[in-house]
């Protein structure tokens, strides 16, 4: 039986939704099992007979972070170290998700999963630790990185960048930050690849979508297909604008693009390109 938690969070609804529809063997957890608490975890799976653990489960505001450093550790660091724990008293595997930010950004060409990373903001160095108590607490895991992901379930740049074209005249938006934008369904289907597969190739991957693009790009590209598809109903200027004239709390990296050729080699995933994904996001979404 798989244990998903987090299913009420943007990846983890995406995950859930296709496990339905499939048919798997599997509950789901959120916030009121608390996964910082580890007897309320344990107590949760007492007597069930639990294989695989997916974790969606995350303290994901970034900016928030840098003031709550120690719910963005207890959260994203020991409740993992739990939940690895947990996981290895019960012999079941681990998916666990990371991020990009646990880089620096500043190599010129997609990060590789052995790159040493230096994460720039609290959020990153609290995924970062994560990542470091599964690698030395099991060998079952599998820590998938991704970046910049949107779904149907959550707060997101896409819906965001929405909202306020069918509101203002005029925006301004970051042209000097390089990634890879993920459609959250894209990510769970590869999550779910892995665990049907019963896959036993451990360690740690990347996955996000394919292409590379400003976040000026990703927002260029959403209000032109907001207007193909009637998603967004006036014009809107779209300027490019600076980090420096944009400051937020927590420092991003600059360039957090991540290769996928091991996911690819290993699972024969093929990442659509961001802007297939994007289109299918906004023009054939049911609500
Ligand atoms: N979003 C991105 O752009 C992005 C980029 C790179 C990597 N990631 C990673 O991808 C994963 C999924 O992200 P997401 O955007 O889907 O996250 P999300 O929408 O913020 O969902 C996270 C879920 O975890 C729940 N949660 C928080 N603290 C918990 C706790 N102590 N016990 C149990 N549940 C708890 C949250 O509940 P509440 O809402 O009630 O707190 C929420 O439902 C995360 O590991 C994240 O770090 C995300």
């Amino acid at each position: 039986m798989i244990w998903l938690a987090g299913n009420r969070g943007m990846l983890g609804s995406a995950v859930e939704g296709r496990m339905k529809e499939e048919g798997f063997d599997y509950i789901v957890s959120d916030a009121e099992v608390d996964i910082t608490d580890k007897f309320a975890v344990e107590n949760f799976i007492r007597g069930k007979n639990i294989t695989w653990i997916i974790n969606a489960a995350a303290y994901t505001d970034v900016d928030g972070a840098e003031t709550e450093k120690e719910k963005s550790f207890a959260v994203n660091a020991e409740a993992v170290r739990n939940l690895a724990e947990m996981a290895n008293n019960n012999g079941a595997s681990l998916v666990h998700i990371s991020t990009d930010y646990v880089f620096d950004g500043e190599k010129e060409t997609g990060y590789c999963e052995d790159d040493e990373p230096r994460p720039l903001n609290v959020y990153g160095a609290s995924k970062l630790k994560g990542e470091m108590y599964v690698r030395d607490i099991m060998e079952k895991y599998f820590v998938i990185r991704t970046a910049w992901l949107y779904g149907e379930n959550g707060k997101n740049f896409v819906d965001t960048m929405l909202k306020l074209m069918n509101g203002r005249d005029e925006l301004k938006v970051v042209s000097d930050q390089f990634g890879s934008p993920t459609y959250a369904g894209d990510l769970a289907d590869v999550i779910l690849k892995i665990v049907k597969r019963d896959a036993r190739e451990y360690g740690i991957y990347h996955f996000t979508n394919g292409g590379v693009c400003s976040w000026f790009d990703f927002a260029t590209e959403i209000y032109r297909l907001g207007k193909k598809c009637g998603a967004i109903k006036k014009e809107v200027g779209i300027t490019p604008t600076s980090s420096g004239e944009f400051p937020r709390p927590a420092k991003r990296p600059k360039f957090s693009v991540l290769s996928k050729e091991k996911i690819k080699r290993n699972f024969g995933v093929e990442p659509p390109d961001w802007r297939i994904s994007l289109e299918k996001y906004i023009c054939l979404r049911k609500t």
